[in-house]
């Protein structure tokens, strides 16, 4: 967690420089974009990543929305279907946020995903929202840039007031001109699916379609509307035991801090560690076949809370 208070960026070439270091050395900088202000990080750093959730005290992983300055940076991390390009030559730039395959290796944190295979691509339409993009020359995961639970901000002091000295820095562009957060459409599957309204209104994107948008549970009638909210979504394959203290017979060890163990999420403890290292490590389980797998209590505060909640969900009940 940055302790010092955060520093308040211009948007002009030295600000949109130093902010774009900031991302570059892993911190945490929030930008304004058309809809709200956005708390961006490296989408390529773990850690930068994990960091979004220490400093918005997020109690669960939900996956990020990947900011990007132009389509083809997009088309390099996702897979686009006829009708995602549709939709990305009428709306982008702007407040449409587009959940695609993800292509194998892009190099994308698995914490932004929250161990997914699609990903939340959107191109802003906000010039300092663009310049830092271009500047940075990388993918910028950012949820909007307000504590867990509270409103997103769409002015800089908004931001100052919810984060100030949790993120390294704000880049202050004035007002969000449109003030309520980017509509998601998941183009990933058969149909396209409307998950989130917003910015874009549902009837202009229908009539660049020419279909109407299926909702999340006309698409998929068992599964409910969030990822998230799905108890063994992002399970691994095999069985798993929390709060053990060492591996029984037949059982793989996650460990954390010092103990024996096959993969450690933090030989020292570090929660922020632990966090960057999850989704990676429960890929890794799968890739080994664990049938069986222990896992080490796991403190349950700051960023514990949403390994915690995480580990829960793949230890749930399943068929
Ligand atoms: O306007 C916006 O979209 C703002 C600005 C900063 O761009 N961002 C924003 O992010 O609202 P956030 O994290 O507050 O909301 C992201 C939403 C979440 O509801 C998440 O579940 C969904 O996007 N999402 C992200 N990746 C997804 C995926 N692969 N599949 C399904 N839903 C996804
Ligand atoms: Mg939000």
């Amino acid at each position: 967690m940055t302790a010092a208070p955060t520093i308040q960026l211009l948007p002009d070439a030295d600000g949109l420089g130093r902010a774009a270091r900031y991302l570059g050395q892993g911190g945490l900088v929030a930008f304004p974009t058309e809809t709200v202000y956005g708390l961006g990080a490296d989408a390529r750093n773990d850690t930068a990543v994990a960091r979004i959730y220490e400093a918005k005290g997020r109690p669960s992983f939900n996956p990020l929305i990947v900011h990007l300055a132009d389509q083809p940076a997009a088309e390099a991390l996702c897979h686009f279907s006829p009708e995602a390009r549709r939709l990305a030559a009428a709306f982008w730039p702007g407040a449409l946020t587009l959940v695609l395959p993800l292509v194998a290796q892009a190099g994308i944190s698995p914490l932004v995903t929250a161990g997914l295979d699609t990903l939340a691509v959107r191109v802003p339409d906000h010039e300092v929202a663009r310049a830092l993009l271009r500047s940075f020359d990388g993918p910028v995961a950012a949820p909007s840039a307000n504590p867990s639970g509270r409103i997103s901000p769409t002015t800089a002091q908004h931001v100052v007031d919810g984060l100030d000295g949790r993120i390294d820095a704000v880049v202050d562009g004035g007002a969000c001109p449109v003030g309520v957060e980017s509509t998601i459409v998941d183009c990933s599957g058969a149909a396209p699916v409307l998950l989130r309204a917003g910015g874009i209104p549902v009837e202009a994107i229908e009539a660049c379609l020419g279909q109407t948008l299926l909702l999340p549970d006309e698409a998929a009638p068992d599964r409910p509307t969030a990822p998230g909210q799905l108890a063994s979504h992002y399970a691994p394959m095999g069985r798993v035991r929390l709060n053990a203290e060492v591996a029984g017979p037949g059982e793989i060890m996650l460990g954390f801090g010092n103990v024996d163990c096959t993969l450690n999420l933090s030989p020292s403890g570090d929660l922020l560690e632990a966090a960057a290292q999850l989704f990676g490590h429960l890929h890794r389980l799968d890739a080994m076949k664990a049938k069986q797998i222990a896992v080490s209590p796991i403190p349950d505060h700051g960023l514990g809370r949403a390994i915690n909640d995480r580990l829960r969900r793949a230890a749930a009940p399943r068929d």
